[in-house]
């Protein structure tokens, strides 16, 4: 189901709206709400709104879990790191305790820290099916989500859980989730803002090819998927 937004502020908006609802509901069934977050720019407004009133207090925060889709393998205090960002945009000013925060280690081999990653979302999921209640992806020009790179090996995972990545213009490997993760999810939102991301939105959600783009390959299996865009991401099909 494509939504589209006014602009960036009010698709941040409604997705902290989301973020807000889906934690009272999966706390209210199950005892606890786990979420993968994106990385980039994007989500970043959201994730503040997600300290801020109204939301900070709908939240059931002592029972909220925060994994990561994708994260670059690069010092904790790296402007590109994922968890960096999310601590400044919204964890750090919340009182969450260690044991709610599941952040992807790569300070060491990268194949050891996919597979650490693993281990963990196994510990979490126990025998039960990894279904997070919620996933954020982003776009990115080339149509990767997380860090599924087109062209990468990652994108033929069919059973693992995590993999690692590397552009060839970065000087840091990527370790990622894969596909068959996020396809077990109940609600996988895609959030893409900008006018940079209107002509791959409009490929992907046209496309008669389903295996051009690595985004493509998200289809929750027994779950619901929504592109959430702004206006400007969505010029060209409106
Ligand atoms: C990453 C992200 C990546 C991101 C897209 C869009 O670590 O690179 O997880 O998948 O979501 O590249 O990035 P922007 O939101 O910055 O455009």
């Amino acid at each position: 189901m494509i939504q589209v937004f006014a602009d960036r502020d009010a698709l941040s908006q409604a997705a902290a709206e989301l973020f807000a609802r889906q934690a009272q509901s999966a706390v209210t069934a199950q005892g606890r709400f786990s979420v993968l977050l994106a990385g980039g720019e994007t989500p970043r407004r959201t994730y503040e709104l997600l300290a801020l009133e109204p939301f900070r207090s709908q939240i059931p925060w002592p029972e909220v879990h925060l994994f990561w889709g994708d994260e670059r393998c690069v010092p904790a205090d790296d402007p590109s790191s994922n968890a960096l960002m999310a601590h400044r945009a919204f964890i750090d000013s919340l009182l969450l305790s260690p044991e709610q925060l599941h952040p992807i280690r790569c300070d060491r081999m990268p194949d050891r820290a996919a597979a650490n990653y693993e281990a963990e979302l196994r510990r979490f999921f126990g025998a039960q099916p990894p279904r997070f209640d919620l996933v954020f992806l982003g776009l990115g020009e080339d149509g990767h989500t997380a860090s599924l790179l087109p062209g990468s090996e990652a994108l033929q995972e069919e059973i693992r859980w995590t993999a690692v990545t590397r552009r060839a213009n970065e000087h840091f490997s990527r370790i990622t989730v894969t596909s068959p993760l996020i396809n077990q999810a109940a609600l996988v939102v895609f959030l893409v803002a900008g006018r940079s991301k209107a002509d791959v939105l409009q490929s992907i959600l046209a496309a008669t090819d389903q295996q051009q783009y690595p985004a493509q390959l998200i289809k929750p299996l027994r779950g619901t998927l929504y592109w959430w865009v702004d206006r400007e991401a969505a010029a060209v099909f409106r």
